[in-house]
């Protein structure tokens, strides 16, 4: 090989390392981390070392309410901008402090349930596997539902019901290239973040916001709760269920749970009722 040729293949080497470092985040993270159960934590504090990138979100509290082992996402972006996904595990430890715990959490292949009632939002997540149509008891009580608004010349009807892992990843996908990945994030689900994989949640009607001036939306509003549907996410609750106003969505939760979260026509989300959050 020539001197020349020597020299050209360095520059290469070179000009492909430096490439390298610019579209990589050089990034060190603890594997996992054993905290105590109600501990406050952050996302950052997965964080090792960084050099060249960005932990996004860094700020975000990770939930510690659940104890056993689960799996966090977090995502660093390199200086040009590229995002690396990286997942780390989380120990909670029962902390001997907590002497009487209000509500029955549990986390049984992947599903969390709280007293009963599963629990999807951006910090509990379902299995890529899970669910597979909406369930009888939903379907039974939405035709009930359904009927009942017939009686008074109201038609309520189903625009999208389940949607599996799949299927949402396509829905995302699509609305974090049309708005950006944060706009998004204020409206559709990441994947396995979605209620509507729970087959327990559907969109009725019409997904826009005018559907809340509609006679619809008020009888809904009134009624769903009889049948045990809740308006999943509220008006000024962005805060607290991570979604924007909905009032299309309603999510089945059984008629006893339904009517306290009902709470006189002022809607109480499954975030405040069971006190938990909802943040990736
Ligand atoms: N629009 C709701 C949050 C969902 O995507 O499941
Ligand atoms: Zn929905």
């Amino acid at each position: 090989m020539t001197n020349k040729n020597t020299f050209s293949l360095g520059l290469i080497i070179c000009l492909v390392v430096i490439i390298y470092f610019f579209l990589t985040p050089i990034i060190s993270l603890k594997k996992e981390l054993k905290v105590n159960q109600n501990d406050i934590i952050e996302k950052e504090d997965f964080l090792e070392k960084i050099t060249l990138g960005k932990l996004l979100n860094a700020k975000d509290k990770v939930s510690t309410l659940l104890v056993g082992e689960k799996k966090i996402n977090l995502q660093v972006k390199s200086i040009l901008g590229l995002v690396k996904n990286y997942q780390v595990t989380l120990i909670v430890k029962e902390n001997p402090n907590i002497i009487s715990k209000k509500y029955d959490i549990k986390e049984v292949n992947g599903v969390t349930t709280i007293n009963g009632v599963i629990i999807v939002n951006k910090s509990y997540s379902l299995p890529s596997d899970y669910g597979n149509g909406l369930t009888t008891d939903t379907l039974k009580a939405f035709q009930e539902m359904q009927n009942a608004a017939k009686e008074e010349n109201l038609n309520l009807f189903i625009r999208s019901g389940f949607r599996s892992y799949l299927d949402q990843t396509i829905v995302y996908d699509k609305w974090v290239k049309k708005d950006g990945q944060e706009v998004a994030d204020t409206y559709s689900a990441r994947p396995g973040y979605s209620e509507h994989q729970t087959g327990l949640a559907m969109d009725l009607n019409s997904i826009d916001q005018d559907f809340a001036d509609t006679k619809e939306f008020a009888w809904l509003n009134e009624n769903a709760y009889k049948y045990g549907f809740i308006l999943r996410y509220p008006q000024e609750k962005e805060e607290i269920t991570g979604y924007i106003y909905e009032p299309w969505h309603y999510r089945y939760v059984g008629v006893e749970l339904s009517k306290e979260l009902y709470n006189n026509g002022n809607w109480l989300t499954l975030e405040e009722y069971f006190e938990i959050d909802s943040k990736y």
